[in-house]
């Protein structure tokens, strides 16, 4: 088979861990499993030095193109400056804009060679294995009206809408339940039905979308708080967790510290099925940023591009027995007591980025 990569390396060590996909890009070549064809462009504050925008129309159009984008990181302190609309974040909120990507996947997973780093204690997140879904284009970060306004005396108000259709909903359920028929089957829906009348649609529709369509899996419903304060106290007893964006920004990155480092976070944002030919657009990229302070040091961990692209081969090529293998990879690496500095022990020996990324190549 044979499948369109674009790779947007962006800035600071967003390069270097895209170098480290490469690797496994010819890797794949070499055992004639795969065949990507992996266009690059840039992004980012790389792309503003060079087009004098965060991301350019031309890379936009590959963008479309492709069955997939991987993206590195972008930003850093040179371009502090750049006027707003081209600051170097503008290059992936286009990208998510234009491409229509929806819904937001972010696994937390828990490697028992790293369950000390947690936050919690090794009990609770040994073998973790859950996915926050966030609806990322609608809710109170997108709602109209979303203005500060003088009063008469002189007081202000300021107003954000939190607005969802039943559209909006269906298709973000589905994506929870769909992911959900592939793991344990068991999606939680948190939502704050008890004061918010989004919350009040969310839980009606994920509850029909259930019965109608997804009627084998389990269905809970939890308030958001209540999963806020679940996820720390009991996270296992979680698989997908589906939720909105103001929720699931939070919910996913307290989710995210229950497994250790930024550096071993991947997630996959996805748009809506093309109905002809039954493919998303997709965007993969590690949670972290471009951290300035490590670039070009060889000092990043490359895990959460690894695993970013590892969702790719999941949820764009099909690829399921390859996206295990590369995730058994990464445990045994680790397992063998490999770590990049962001996750050795202090004072511990700690190899480079282009040593890890080898390491999980030849696993
Ligand atoms: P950051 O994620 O870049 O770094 C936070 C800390 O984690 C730093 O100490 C960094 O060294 C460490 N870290 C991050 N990724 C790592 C990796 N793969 N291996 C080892 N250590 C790692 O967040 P920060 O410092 O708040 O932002 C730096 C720049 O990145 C800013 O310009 C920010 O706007 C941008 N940023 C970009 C994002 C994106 O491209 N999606 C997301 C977050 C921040
Ligand atoms: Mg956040």
């Amino acid at each position: 088979a044979s499948f369109n990569l674009l790779l947007l390396p962006g800035d600071g060590i967003g390069p270097e861990v895209a170098a480290e996909v490469e690797k496994l890009v010819k890797w794949f070549d070499r055992q004639g499993l795969a065949r990507f064809e992996v266009e690059h462009d840039l992004v980012g504050g790389a792309a503003y030095d060079a087009h004098g925008a965060a991301i350019s129309d031309a890379a936009m159009a590959r963008a479309e193109a492709a069955d997939a984008v991987l993206f590195g990181a972008v930003g850093g302190p040179k371009w502090d400056g750049v006027p707003y609309a081209h600051r170097p974040e503008a290059g992936l909120l286009r990208l998510r804009k234009d491409l229509g990507l929806f819904a937001n996947l972010r696994p937390a997973i828990c490697y028992p060679a790293l369950a000390d780093a947690s936050s919690l204690k090794r009990e609770h997140v040994e073998g973790l294995d859950i996915v926050i879904v966030r609806e990322l284009t609608g809710g109170v970060y997108f709602g109209e009206p979303k203005e500060i306004v003088t009063l008469e005396n002189g007081e202000k108000r300021a107003v954000d809408t939190q607005l969802y259709t039943t559209h909006e909903i269906e298709r973000i359920a589905r994506v929870a339940f769909e992911l959900a028929a592939r793991r344990r089957n068991h999606v939680a829906s948190a939502e704050k039905r008890n004061v918010m009348r989004t919350g009040v649609l969310w839980n009606e529709v994920v509850t029909r979308v259930h019965k109608d369509e997804y009627p084998g899996a389990r269905l809970e419903h939890v308030l958001a708080d209540n999963c806020a304060m679940q996820l720390v106290r009991n996270p296992k007893q979680y698989d997908v967790v589906v939720t909105d964006n103001l929720f699931g920004d939070i919910l996913s990155d307290v989710a995210a510290m229950l497994t250790g480092s930024l550096g071993m976070l991947p997630s996959a944002s996805l748009g809506a099925e093309d109905p002809a030919t039954g493919k998303r657009k997709a965007l993969y990229e590690p949670v972290h940023g471009s951290a300035p302070d490590i670039a070009g040091q060889g000092l990043a961990n490359p895990i959460a591009m690894l695993g970013s692209f590892g969702m790719a081969l999941r949820y764009s090529f099909g690829l399921v027995e390859a996206a295990d293998r590369l995730e058994a990879a990464i445990a045994s690496v680790l397992a063998a007591g490999l770590r990049t500095r962001d996750i050795a022990a202090p004072g511990a020996n700690a190899v480079s980025t282009g040593e890890m990324g080898d390491a999980v190549v030849a696993a």
